[in-house]
């Protein structure tokens, strides 16, 4: 069975990752996935994760299964880190939440909780979007289409061209945005567009399901929530698929939510019993240590603002590289104008550097991008910064 098939195509951004590993060239640089760099380019593991895991090693009682919804607590921790502690809607109970394993867990369980509702559903990406939306979707067993986010003339949001579509989405449709720190663009919406995106999807019936990866990367915890919190609060119903991949740097722990808002807390409760029903035909229940250490952080004052200090400074310094490269590329001799770059949010640049561009910095000079043109700031060291640059100055003169 197995000698017919022939070899599927790497992923778009973990298996650069594979390549990278491979590459001999001692001076390779990675910004292919999201994953940040300390000033050392390292990854560290962040020292209020360090001082919860000695807690929870010390504490630990048992090792058996968790709800297949996962631990009530951290679902209602991670309700209050999206819609802020005294929210209606953390307060109402017509919002659940499930455990799931990372961002992606989050949405396969939203994927497969839609298909089961509503089986006909078309699920709306922007274009361009994260490159494992489609595929995530479409193993659930739905449609995908998509709408026009981003425009290269100005580097900024093509907002007439995407209103343009979400007019002709059919209610029932489910509209996936980016909370915040677009992927790949890292260009967000404006407070009065999400207002209007908000009173369109809510006028139409569509749903909005939120893809919330990377809250404190833009400007903070608080202010990154602002577009999720003007979803809900013009749409009755709504998904948020959370990520702590990257704000509390656990990415091999895989640890994420599910959060589904309804109109009431029965609606929310039929709607919860579904979600369970598609995680245990799926992976059963969710892993238990990296939501743990969320769950233990969030709840402890001191650790939860000692977390908010080391979201911040991982915040300025992708910001501060953001800065550096830009200077450098002008120290390179590079003439065209990458400003923009410094007014992206998260950890992503949208360089507009073409697939042959991306071919030649790999091939030349080992030095891995996604094929879109996006960048990983986050990958970036005052160490790399010089060579990257001189790279990009080389591929840029053809
Ligand atoms: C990325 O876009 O690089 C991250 O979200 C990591 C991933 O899983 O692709």
């Amino acid at each position: 069975m197995f000698d017919t098939i022939t070899p599927a195509p790497p992923d778009a951004i973990l298996g650069l990752t594979e390549a990278f590993k491979n590459d001999p060239n001692p001076r390779k640089i990675n910004l292919g996935v999201g994953v940040y760099k300390d000033a050392d380019g390292t990854t560290p593991v962040l020292g209020t994760v360090k001082e919860a895991e000695k807690r929870l090693l010390r504490g630990e009682q048992t090792k058996s299964y968790l709800p297949i919804e996962g631990s009530p607590e951290y679902g209602a921790a991670s309700q209050r880190l999206i819609f802020g502690d005294s929210h209606e809607i953390v307060n109402s109970g017509r919002a659940v939440t499930a455990q799931a394993p990372g961002g992606t867990g989050a949405l396969r369980v939203a994927g497969d909780f839609i298909r089961e509702i509503t089986p006909g559903a078309t699920v709306w990406v922007s274009d361009p979007t994260w490159p494992n939306h489609p595929s995530v979707f479409q193993s659930a067993g739905l449609k995908v289409a998509t709408y026009p986010y981003f425009d290269a003339a100005t580097n900024g949001v093509d907002f007439e061209g995407m209103l343009a579509t979400i007019r002709t989405i059919p209610a029932g449709d489910v509209l996936l945005l980016h909370g915040c720190c677009h992927n790949p663009t890292g260009v967000d919406l404006s407070p009065e567009q999400w207002q209007t995106v908000a009173e369109i999807a809510t006028e139409r019936g569509i749903l909005p399901l939120l893809d919330f990866a990377y809250q404190g990367f833009a400007a903070g915890l608080e202010e990154d929530a602002m577009g999720v919190r003007a979803i809900a609060a013009h749409c009755p119903e709504m998904f948020v698929a959370s990520s702590f991949s990257k704000n509390f740097g656990l990415y091999n722990e895989r640890v994420g939510a599910l959060t589904v808002v309804a109109r009431t807390p029965d609606a929310a409760a039929a709607a919860l019993s579904h979600v369970k029903r598609c995680i245990r035909a799926n992976y059963s229940n969710p892993p238990a240590h990296g939501g743990e250490i969320v769950r233990t952080i969030l709840g402890d004052p001191e650790l939860r603002q000692q977390w908010e200090g080391e979201v911040t400074a991982m915040r300025e310094r992708i910001n501060t590289m953001r800065h550096l490269f830009v200077e450098t590329l002008n120290e390179k001799g590079v003439t065209q104008d990458f400003s923009f770059i410094t007014h992206q949010r998260g950890m992503f640049s949208f360089s507009g550097l073409t697939p042959a561009h991306v071919k030649a910095l790999r091939e030349r000079h080992s030095v891995y991008i996604v094929g879109s043109g996006r960048l990983s700031v986050a990958g970036m060291t005052e160490g790399n910064m010089d060579y990257l640059c001189a790279a990009i100055a080389d591929v840029l003169k053809g």
